[in-house]
């Protein structure tokens, strides 16, 4: 069972995390532990008006408080096989790459970089500031990796949720999770 810690952050673009629930719930073997930011609270209630919190909640298989700093995530004995920041706002940003840990969210993201396993952000600001870069520097100096939501256009995008599924499809890549929610690119088409 591959334990995922998913957590939401209050940036722009909570539905990334959403939609990275929604279908690691259907992939066999994964173990979903959710924790969403105070703030991110907000930003589901204001950009998202098919997703009420306690249905984002129902979509993970555990959810813990932010300021539950007891929580089994804060803990490098609970082992997991990673984490994902979907959307990672600059805030939680700089408290990973400075190893603050003052809430569950910052918490768990250092254990996780502590214990050495994947831990995948999605940064979601623009434009960014020096301090920005500088903390996706330091957060990948540590072993993190950054993985803004940044579209892709060659897959040919007809909606939204192509967007989503693609950079959802790069996460699941990068934590080693076998999908087929994307197509791959494989060249352009024969002419
Ligand atoms: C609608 C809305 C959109 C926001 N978008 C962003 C954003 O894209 N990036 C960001 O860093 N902060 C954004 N913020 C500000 C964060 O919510 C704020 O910095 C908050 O303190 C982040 O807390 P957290 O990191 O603990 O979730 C947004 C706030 C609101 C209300």
């Amino acid at each position: 069972m591959k334990r995922i810690i998913v957590g939401i952050s209050g940036s722009s673009a909570p539905v990334y995390g959403i939609r990275l629930l929604e279908i690691l719930r259907d992939v066999d073997g994964v173990e979903t532990h959710l924790v969403l930011s105070a703030a991110a609270h907000r930003t589901i209630e204001l950009e998202t008006e098919e997703y009420p919190i306690d249905r984002v909640r129902s979509l993970a298989d555990f959810e813990y408080h932010p300021h539950d700093l007891s929580a089994r995530i804060s803990s490098g004995s609970f082992v997991t096989h990673g984490m994902v920041v979907a959307p990672c706002s600059m805030k939680t940003l700089a408290a990973i790459a400075h190893g603050l840990g003052g809430d569950l969210l910052s918490r768990a993201a250092d254990v996780t970089l502590k214990e050495r396993r994947r831990l995948v952000v999605l940064p979601r600001e623009t434009p960014l500031h020096l301090g920005h870069l500088r903390n996706m520097v330091a957060l990948t100096e540590m072993g993190g990796i950054c993985l803004p939501p940044v579209p892709a256009f060659y897959h040919r995008p007809h909606t939204i949720d192509d967007i989503l599924r693609h950079t959802v499809g790069k996460v699941l890549d990068v934590l080693g999770i076998e999908h087929s929610i994307f197509t791959r690119w494989d060249g352009p088409p024969a002419e």
